[in-house]
């Protein structure tokens, strides 16, 4: 029976205990943590990659992803609250649905965390590049910050940055929850500049034709754009050093994903609504040209070349261009800067989690136990992080920042929809199990997530639908050929009394 294989709540739960992480956060903090790893790329870089699917149809773009994200969030919630231990969808999968299903979102989260940072990695290179050009006059040749499909060799900024964050974490760093805060300061800062500079002088003639795409274009933005609401789920992660976790994580869930949706509303209609407008670039028959690939390029370079203002969709550095049109040279600058000094952390983030997602499959007998262990000095587990590194790097050097994302969501689709389903199981399966946080209307809230998600998923471009059955498919080889035989829960040993000091800790993305 293949899904017979359920490591039990009660396991999970004592694991926690064990550890005995001081319970510190509340619900600002969590909120800010959620802040922190959810501003990132995607609102700073892919709003130009939404503009060339919708148009300014992409502001029912950012709803509809935000919405599902808010039904997944209130999933999320109420597992959370229970189980509220590392490892997020992968463990809650475990615990509710058994192993295989378990390895199967822990699998689909590499795509998520791992190629999700490479996708951070890229946008920021982005950002980089802009602000040599801009601040040092330097411009670096196109073909060292694009991948071949853009029209590059390698993204050498990108490379850079994803070897850095996999050093800094090797050697143990971790943000401070202060380093965080202010990261997240310069982040909001930044978005509000943005928000308060342009909006006021909006074009509403921009904002015609609303739909140049039609609803399939706004559907194929908001599967892409989904990508700037990923990260709330690290608040879930935090779940162990929380003061009132039943009732703290659902507030810092839904109030992170809230605070961004209100943010990412106000900065599409500013851009929209600026003289660049946000109407999709188009190849010489009329046809809208596809983000990401090297025709786009070309035709982006032949309007610059031509003497006309970048387009939005072809702008790297989407927020600062905005800006820059509008007349705010300067402060379009600074809005360079702040990304460029804020999106590291992001990266950081994403590769922490997937090490810890990693650590756990590994510490479960589901992966080589070597993967598992912890350097002497550092503490860190290195072996999995420097694994995590190389592939972030690779696939950052040569690929462009909207494909990255889109990879990305496939998997994370995935997770949130096992989560939903997850809960609902539970619901039945353990009906008397106290839940400190209910989601309401579960049997609404939940088909709607999976609804959601599966809508989002079939709207992803081809290519990236057809990654996540590919990935799943070597996942499934992988288990059935290595993990089954070796994992822990099938050998009976229950990992109940974890030594902390053998271990890195694994629920503390933060240092304080
Ligand atoms: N939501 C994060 C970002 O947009 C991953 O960078």
């Amino acid at each position: 029976m293949i899904f017979g294989r359920v490591k039990p709540l009660d396991a999970i739960l004592a694991t926690a205990e064990k550890k005995g992480l001081q319970r510190s956060l509340g619900a600002f903090q969590l909120t800010m943590l959620g802040i922190g790893a959810v501003i990132g790329t995607g609102i700073f870089v892919l709003t130009s990659e939404a503009a060339q699917k919708a148009g300014p149809g992409m502001m029912l773009s950012f709803v509809l992803a935000g919405f599902v994200c808010a039904v997944a969030a209130l999933c999320y919630s109420e597992l959370a609250s229970m189980v509220p231990v590392a490892g997020s969808a992968y463990t809650y999968t475990y615990a509710v649905m058994g192993e295989l299903l378990a390895w199967m979102v822990g699998w689909a989260l590499i795509l998520e965390y791992a190629v999700g940072a490479s996708a951070v990695a890229v946008g920021w290179s982005g950002y980089v590049v802009g602000q040599i050009r801009n601040l040092l006059g330097i411009d670096i040749p196109m073909e060292w910050v694009n991948g071949p499909s853009s029209g590059g060799y390698i993204n050498l900024p990108a490379v850079v940055i994803s070897l850095l964050v996999t050093w800094l974490l090797v050697i143990g760093t971790t943000e401070s929850a202060r380093f965080n805060a202010i990261l997240v300061a310069i982040k909001v800062a930044a978005l509000t500049l943005f928000i308060a500079l342009s909006v006021p002088v909006i074009n509403g003639a921009h904002f015609e034709p609303f739909m140049p795409t039609g609803l399939t274009g706004v559907a194929g933005a908001a599967a892409s754009i989904f990508f700037a609401y990923v990260g709330f789920d690290a608040v879930s992660t935090a779940a162990e050093e929380t003061k009132n976790p039943q009732r703290n994580v659902p507030i810092g869930l839904i109030a992170s994903l809230l605070f961004c949706t209100v943010f990412y509303l106000l900065v599409s209609a500013g851009a929209i609504g600026s003289p660049l407008g946000a109407q999709p670039v188009r190849d010489a028959a009329g046809v809208v040209l596809s983000p990401g690939t090297s025709e786009l390029a070309a035709q982006c370079k032949a309007i610059v070349a031509s003497g006309a203002t970048e387009p939005l969709s072809c702008s790297r550095e989407a927020l600062a261009h905005v800006l820059r049109t509008i007349g705010w040279e300067k402060i379009g600058n600074l809005i360079g800067l702040a990304a460029t000094l804020a999106l590291p952390s992001v990266v950081l983030m994403m590769m922490f989690g997937q090490t810890r997602v990693f650590f756990t499959m590994a510490r479960d007998g589901l992966l080589p136990e070597k993967l598992a262990s912890v350097h002497p000095r550092y503490r860190t587990p290195h072996v999995v992080t420097i694994v995590t590194g190389i592939a972030a790097t690779l696939a950052s050097a040569f690929l462009p920042v909207g494909k990255l994302a889109d990879y990305s969501n496939s998997g994370t689709l995935f997770a949130f929809f096992m989560v939903a389903l997850s809960v609902m199981v539970l619901r039945k399966t353990d009906p008397t199990r106290k839940r400190p946080f209910r989601t309401p209307a579960v049997f609404i809230v939940a088909p709607a997530a999976m609804l959601g998600c599966a809508y989002l998923y079939f709207s992803l471009p081809l290519v990236a639908i057809l990654v996540l059955p590919g990935w799943g498919a070597i996942g499934l080889a992988i288990y059935f050929l290595y993990s089954r035989k070796r994992s822990h829960v099938g050998r009976g040993i229950l990992d109940v009394v974890d030594d902390p000091a053998m271990q890195p800790e694994i629920a503390k993305p933060l240092d304080r």
